[in-house]
Order: structure tokens, then C-alpha cells, then sequence
């Protein structure tokens, strides 16, 4: 593996835009013509399973794999570490396009925005028949794209299975969209019925499964509906 220093780091800092950043510093950062980002990666704990198989491990492996099986995801470049501050960074192609939830924020029609939930339960039903749990799906980490095929960013976290998903994980896999309170007002009780209902008619279940996925993944945004 590469390596890079902390004076590295701090020009590198200076050089880009800081896109994300939490109480140690930056986060992620983009190259200042915007083609490349830098994303780092610290342990949160002194002791965890990081120790021994790094976010930024797994974040390279969870890119090979996504790809194997058909999704659009992050091109990596390369993958360093630095010895002094513990770091480990993994520089990727920056992708075209816009979050979902920068989407949604943007001033699009009803249609548009309807459009972003019915592919978001497309991409999920494709996620779920290909295997792939991934735990930070969410508005921020999925990408728009006008075909439908949108890219995933933020891979560190995910389980890939030889078979498709059980109804449990799925439903288990629709939480993280509403984990953020702010996405709440993104997200109106019609939008993900919208969803559901696309997810729905995308699946690889039976219609017996269907009948008991459908009111379980409708009661997690009951609260949608009250506000
Ligand atoms: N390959 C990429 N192409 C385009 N934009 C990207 C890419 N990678 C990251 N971004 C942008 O940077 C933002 C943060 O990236 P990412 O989700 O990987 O970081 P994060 O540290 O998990 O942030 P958070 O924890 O707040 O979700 C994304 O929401 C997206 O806007
Ligand atoms: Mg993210």
C-alpha cells in the first residue's frame, strides 16, 4: 500500500474542497478541478474489527465486488496510509452528478421528483436480487442518474450474499432512508409509497411475500404521514 505524511495531507487540504468534515477535520475532500475526491478514513474506536480489516479496506473490496455483480459505483485510484496520524485515504474518479438528497433539494417539478422515488425502489429491488445489503443506504449515498442506474458512494459498509435478500433484511434495509431527521421533510408519505410500490413490482418474490413485505415496509414511515 502507498503511504503519505501529515504535511502531505495538510497541502492536499489546502489544495481541494472540503465536501464533508466531522469533529477531527475533514472528510472528503475534491480536487480542485473537480475530477478526483479524498476520502479518509480514521477508527473511531482504539479497539474494533477496523483493527484488523479496515473501512478503507473494505471500501476498495465493496467497489470490486459491487461491479462484479452489475452496479455503478466508485472507480478507485488508489488506496495509502499514513503511519504518523493513523489514516488511511482512498482517492476515487468523482462521479457525475448529484446526491439524491441534493436532488430532491433542488428545485425540480413533481415529476422529476416523483421520477428519483420510483428509481430509488427500482435500484433497492436490484440491490436486494443481487445480494447486496448495503447499511448506509440512504439519500446522501446514491447518485441520480437519468437511466435509472444510479451510481452508489459511501460502500464501506455493506454484505454481499450468494443469494437474494430475505424479506426480513430487506425490510431491515429500508430504515437507513429515514435514520437522518432532515431527510423527513425530503420524503412525504406519497413519495415512499411511491417507492414501496416501485420496489414492489421490481421484485424477485413471491406474491405470498409481497402481501407480508408490503404493510411492513409501509408501517416505517407511518410517522411520515403524521409530520
Ligand atoms: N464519487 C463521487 N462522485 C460524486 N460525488 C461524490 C463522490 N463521492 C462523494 N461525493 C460527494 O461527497 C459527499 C460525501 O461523500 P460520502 O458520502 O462518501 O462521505 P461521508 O463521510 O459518508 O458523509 P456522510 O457521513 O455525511 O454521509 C456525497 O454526498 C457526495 O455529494
Ligand atoms: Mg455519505
Amino acid at each position: 500500500m502507498l503511504s503519505f505524511s501529515a504535511q502531505y495531507l495538510e497541502q492536499l487540504i489546502a489544495d481541494c474542497q472540503v465536501l464533508e468534515a466531522d469533529g477531527f477535520g475533514p472528510k472528503v475532500l475534491e480536487s480542485a478541478d473537480q475530477l478526483v475526491i479524498y476520502k479518509l478514513f480514521r477508527r473511531k474506536r482504539w479497539f474494533s474489527s477496523a483493527l484488523f480489516n479496515p473501512y478503507a479496506k473494505r471500501f476498495v473490496a465493496n467497489a470490486t465486488k459491487l461491479k462484479s455483480r452489475g452496479f455503478r459505483t466508485i472507480e478507485v485510484r488508489e488506496i495509502r496510509y499514513c503511519k504518523q496520524l493513523a489514516y488511511h485515504m482512498v482517492v476515487y474518479e468523482r462521479l457525475p452528478g448529484q446526491s439524491l438528497r441534493d436532488r430532491l433539494k433542488s428545485q425540480i417539478s413533481a415529476v422529476d421528483r416523483e421520477q428519483v422515488f420510483v428509481y430509488l425502489g427500482k435500484m433497492m429491488a436490484r440491490l436486494h436480487a443481487g445480494g447486496v445489503y448495503f447499511r448506509s443506504l440512504h439519500l446522501g449515498n446514491l447518485l441520480w442518474c437519468d437511466d435509472g442506474d444510479l451510481p452508489l458512494i459511501d460502500i464501506a459498509d455493506m454484505r454481499f450474499y450468494r443469494r437474494t435478500l430475505s424479506t426480513s433484511l430487506r425490510q431491515r434495509n429500508f430504515r437507513p432512508l429515514l435514520k437522518r431527521m432532515d431527510d423527513h421533510t425530503l420524503i412525504s408519505f406519497d413519495d415512499w409509497n411511491l417507492a414501496v410500490e416501485s420496489y414492489l413490482e421490481e421484485v424477485d418474490l413471491s406474491v405470498k411475500e409481497v402481501q407480508g413485505l408490503k404493510p411492513q415496509l409501509l408501517a416505517l414511515a407511518e410517522r411520515l404521514r403524521t409530520g
